[in-house]
């Protein structure tokens, strides 16, 4: 298939990339660098065999996207593009929506007029908000608590209207629980930018000396060692389920919403160890007060995903904190110097 993968620049869409092209798929990525850099192209080219076609366009500009979708005859999108941080979404929360739901219209209406009908559209677990019980399952409760959170459940909203005014479109909703780590080679990876908020990227550069010591936000939560509990997945993994989507929509033709987590909780004290076991090196920490918002424990239930599209992580902790460590030895300032902050 030919795919147009949105925000292939990014962390995730990078690595999806290279899977759909180890599976045989052309890649074209359209992403505007918002938040990724041009240095990973030839990265790219040197996973995939050549260089990816990419287009420096945003997804609101409806003239680029339609000059886009004429140059090239997609069979499918994988809709990455958006922005994502939690916190500067409840700052800005009219860029957030003006670009995640503003691009996403955009690239709907330009795949309408080219009868493009099948997306893998990005979500994230951030829809359960803080659920009711663990592990998650896809009809839990939904009750977003933050303007990214909202985006996300108003583009899965939007393609479900989609869907039912337009049986022949066919969309796999994926939420994402706790995407960590890189692609083996340590080319590729998380390259955030400033401070980071997540925790990976966090304890990776304490690791590697550019930060002092690591916050642990909340040492009093119901859980095993009083640590926050998530469903961290390597990256690698959720990739290859993009490409498992992508085959789903074409041999089931309907719409579909899935989880993709391994569904294992660990808690943030176990990811430091595992992190300083994998990587030789010690990660300072001192145990903070909690952050607003954050809940004590999130896992999946991946079954559906196991079950639909023969997807499961089989990449464990270890993996994931030995190709964060590659990757972050390897390029101690991310792509071209953006972690200096
Ligand atoms: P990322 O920021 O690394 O990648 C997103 C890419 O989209 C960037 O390269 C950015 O430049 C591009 N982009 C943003 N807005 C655009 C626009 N209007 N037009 C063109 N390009 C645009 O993020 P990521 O971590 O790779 O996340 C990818 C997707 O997965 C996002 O939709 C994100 O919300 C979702 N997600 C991520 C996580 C996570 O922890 N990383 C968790 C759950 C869901
Ligand atoms: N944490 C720390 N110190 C840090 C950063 C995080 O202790 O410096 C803790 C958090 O309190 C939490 C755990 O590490 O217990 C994981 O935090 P992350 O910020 O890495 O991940 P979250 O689960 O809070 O949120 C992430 C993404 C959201 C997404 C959500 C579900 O940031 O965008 O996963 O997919 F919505």
């Amino acid at each position: 298939m030919r795919i147009l993968v949105t925000g292939g620049a990014g962390y995730i869409g990078a690595h999806a990339c290279v899977v759909l092209a180890e599976r045989g798929h052309d890649v074209v990525i359209v992403d505007n660098f918002s938040n990724s850099s041009p240095a990973v192209l030839p990265r790219l080219a040197a996973l995939m065999g050549r260089v990816p076609a990419h287009a420096d366009v945003d997804l609101r500009d409806a003239a680029g996207m339609a000059g886009l979708f004429r140059t090239h005859d997609f069979d499918a999108v994988v809709h990455f593009a958006a922005l994502k941080a939690v916190g500067e979404s409840c700052e800005k929360p009219l860029e957030y929506f003006e670009n995640n739901i503003g691009g996403t219209l955009g690239l709907l209406r330009a795949m309408k007029s080219a009868g493009v009908r099948n997306l893998v559209f990005s979500s994230s677990a951030t829809v359960y908000g803080a659920p009711d019980t663990v592990p998650v399952r896809e009809d839990a409760a939904l009750r977003v608590t933050n303007p990214y959170g909202r985006t996300k459940l108003v583009v899965e909203q939007l393609l479900g209207d989609v869907c039912a005014s337009d049986p022949g479109f066919h969309v796999a909703n994926l939420r994402y629980f706790n995407p960590v780590g890189a692609h083996p080679s340590g080319t590729i990876g998380e390259d955030p930018g400033g401070v980071p908020n997540n925790l990976m990227p966090y304890i990776c550069q304490v690791a590697v000396g550019l930060r002092a010591r690591l916050s642990i936000f909340g040492g009093d939560y119901p859980t095993t060692d009083g640590t926050g509990v998530r469903d961290y997945i390597h990256v690698v993994d959720l990739a290859r389920a993009h490409a498992d989507a992508l085959d789903f929509l074409q041999r089931e033709e309907r719409c579909e919403t899935f989880n993709l987590g391994t569904g294992r909780g660990i808690s943030v004290i176990e990811l430091v160890k595992a992190f300083e076991r994998a990587s030789g090196r010690r990660v300072p920490f001192e145990i903070v007060s909690r952050r607003p918002g954050d809940v004590a424990e999130v896992y999946a239930d991946p079954a559906l995903a196991n079950r639909l599209l023969g997807w499961r992580a089989e990449l464990d902790v270890d993996a994931m904190c030995r190709d964060a460590w590659r990757w972050q030895s390897m390029n101690p300032m991310g792509y071209a110097g953006r972690a200096a902050a």
